[in-house]
């Protein structure tokens, strides 16, 4: 595990970037714990700020540990944290308030007293008021010694949204756009997001004496980069942060990537070359240039930051065409793939097999493969109530009229009448998740069924870690490991096909990377020796694509393939049309997605000077999970 402090001239904040996001949640934590512990040998209190979402949940539970392991206490602690929803009750799912002892406050001593969370259950009248008051408390506890920050999409820091200026304190606020698309998955539905929320302001914030911000997961990486190298702007609230003397920003490898220290560092000055860096920095500048790599003229590199490299390579044109071939042998057509060999495919949720490898899936057949698709979680949480009623009706209809049974015990109609008190945001019974499970697997099916599987060749592991009938899941734990061992031990694969999306730590298609990581473990440690370790392709889930030069195996697709594959991405009909969590800014559905992604690597590869195809699957091989 590696952490890297830079601070190339580009980066207008100290920056710190670890490999792992459990790193930084440790590195957090310690600094947080070393303030607690020194002002407390003093005899002193310490006064926190504290941010709630996705990002610092890491940090949270490294303190309660600290709390229960190392008998760290926070009886000196007095607490002030950065906003709460407008209007809501504390006792709601989505409540700051509920997230705050859930998280924290339930698990640790800090006195009850000292804990201060703005209300979103106050009367509008009374917002005002209760805004001045909280900088009132924050002024009489002595100000924020440490606040620590995540970011959201939009730049906001606690919720100070684009428009928030500098000298903002404690006020009421209309959450960005972007933001309330983020925080649908928490609301079930975009529309159930609150309109506001009540926040610090930025001027409260940089009154803290240390300010920590942490980010992971790729998602955020431009907008980081924006905060971190951009000048200050009240479009981007976390810019502000620039002008802190004492602030820095915790980041993961995956939101650094935008970073210009870690995209083109030879942009800004001196690196150590070695091949991988050399063919990215030559990808880089063949399409900077427009020019395909065998286009390359040693002028280019020297007009384009990379005398460095010409000095490290000497002879560019070798350079190029090395890379050229490299680049060429990773191209994989259906006979250099897999043949009649035993094959796992991981999808994390029963749709993302078809959406990311349907192309590589329909050719795995053809080469007689004996393949399982494993799907990992049952994907119940992204299907709208509205198709539980239609699926409901359906069942009903077929038993009354096919196989002649009435619903004498009224379980259909008492689902559909829960579903019709339902509140906005509540949890389903769990018969309602079970319903929602099936549309998603019989779906499923219908997919794998277009590219020649049936449903003997699907499994339905439904982890128990997914089940908690909210976005928010639990952690992996032991019986999740265990459900993916036992499929291991059954199969014996040669190959496994895994989601490799290494951003949003918190996220599904993380979690599930995660299991399967350690159900490997075990398996490879247990049956070592009869067999051998089975080759992991990792492929990208509906977001994003490998860059180019990371990429092992290029499968070519032609528009045939491509047609297929979308055919059977259409089968998912519950994430069709209008699926719950589409992701913000991006309307397109998801086999639009996967369509462009595929032609977007083959346009890339024909400028490169490579083959030129009408769509192409990427994947990235390894031995061992990174
Ligand atoms: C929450 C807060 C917000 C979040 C930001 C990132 O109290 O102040 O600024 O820190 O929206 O949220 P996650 O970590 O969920 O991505």
């Amino acid at each position: 595990m590696s952490t890297t402090i830079s601070s190339p001239q580009l980066e207008r904040i100290p920056v710190n970037i670890s490999d792992d996001p459990a790193e930084l949640s440790r590195l957090v934590a310690m600094e947080i714990s070393d303030l607690i512990r020194e002002r407390k040998s003093r005899g002193e209190n310490v006064v926190l700020g504290l941010p709630t979402g996705s990002t610092p949940i890491g940090v949270y539970h490294e303190l309660v540990r600290m709390h229960r392991e190392d008998g760290l206490s926070f009886v000196n602690v007095i607490t002030f944290n950065l906003d709460e929803y407008y209007p809501m009750q504390p006792d709601s799912l989505q409540s700051y308030h509920r997230f705050m002892r859930e998280n924290f406050f339930d698990h640790v001593d800090v006195p009850e007293e000292n804990i201060h969370i703005p209300r979103g259950d106050i009367e509008p009248s009374e917002v005002d008021d209760h805004c001045a008051e909280y900088e009132r408390l924050i002024q009489q506890a002595g100000g924020i010694d440490l606040i620590m920050l995540g970011i959201g999409r939009s730049g906001h820091i606690g919720f100070n949204e684009p428009g928030s200026h500098p000298e903002d304190r404690t006020r009421l606020i209309v959450l960005d756009e972007i933001t309330r698309k983020d925080a649908a998955s928490d609301f079930f539905e975009e529309k159930y997001v609150p309109q506001a929320a009540i926040t610090m302001g930025v001027g409260t914030i940089l009154e803290s004496r240390r300010i920590i911000l942490m980010a992971t997961g790729e998602h955020k990486a431009p907008i980081i980069k924006r905060a971190v190298e951009e000048p200050e702007s009240s479009d981007v609230s976390a810019t502000y942060l620039q002008r802190h003397p004492n602030a820095i920003v915790y980041l993961d490898k995956a939101v650094a990537s935008e970073l210009t220290h870690e995209k083109t560092p030879w942009c800004i000055g001196s690196v150590k070359w070695d091949d991988d860096l050399a063919k990215r920095a030559v990808i880089w500048l063949a399409r900077k240039t427009g020019k395909a790599i065998a286009e390359l003229d040693v002028s280019d590199f020297h007009r384009n930051h990379l005398h460095e490299l010409v000095h490290a390579y000497g002879d560019t044109d070798e350079l190029c065409q090395s890379i050229l071939e490299n680049l060429r042998e990773k191209i994989h057509y259906r006979n250099q793939l897999p043949t009649e060999q035993r094959i796992i495919v991981f999808s994390p949720h029963p749709d993302d097999d078809v959406i990311s490898m349907g192309g590589m899936l329909a050719k795995l057949v053809v080469n007689d493969n004996e393949i399982v698709v494993a799907y990992m979680t049952n994907g119940s949480v992204a299907v709208f109530d509205q198709d539980v009623r239609r699926h409901l009706r359906f069942s009903q209809m077929v038993r009354e009229d096919i196989f002649h049974e009435c619903d004498d015990d009224g379980a259909v109609s008492s689902i559909l009448e829960f579903l019709g008190r339902k509140k906005p945001a509540q949890v389903d019974t769990d018969e309602v998740q079970r319903i929602k499970a099936y549309i998603r697997y019989t779906e499923a099916v219908a997919a794998i069924e277009i590219v020649g599987l049936g449903v003997e060749n699907a499994r339905f592991l439904d982890l128990p870690f997914y089940k908690t009938g909210r976005v928010r899941k639990d952690p992996v734990s032991q019986a999740d490991i265990d459900i993916i061992v036992d499929l291991l031990n059954e199969i014996v694969p040669e190959h496994i096909f895994v989601a490799g999306d290494l951003s949003d730590p918190h996220g599904t298609h993380r979690m599930c990377y995660g299991a399967v990581e350690q159900a490997l473990e075990v398996y490879n440690r247990d049956v070592a020796d009869d067999h051998p370790k089975p080759k992991i392709w990792l492929y990208r889930g509906a977001w994003q694509e490998w860059e180019i030069d990371r990429v092992d195996v290029f499968v070519p697709l032609s528009k045939a393939d491509l047609d297929r594959k979308i055919e059977a991405v259409f089968k998912h009909e519950s994430q069709k049309d209008r699926a719950l969590f589409p992701g913000a800014y991006d309307e397109r559905e998801f086999w639009q997605r996967a369509r462009d992604r595929n032609r977007e690597t083959a346009e890339k590869l024909d400028e490169l000077g490579l083959p030129r195809f009408y769509a192409v699957e990427a994947y990235v091989t390894v031995d061992e999970m990174p």
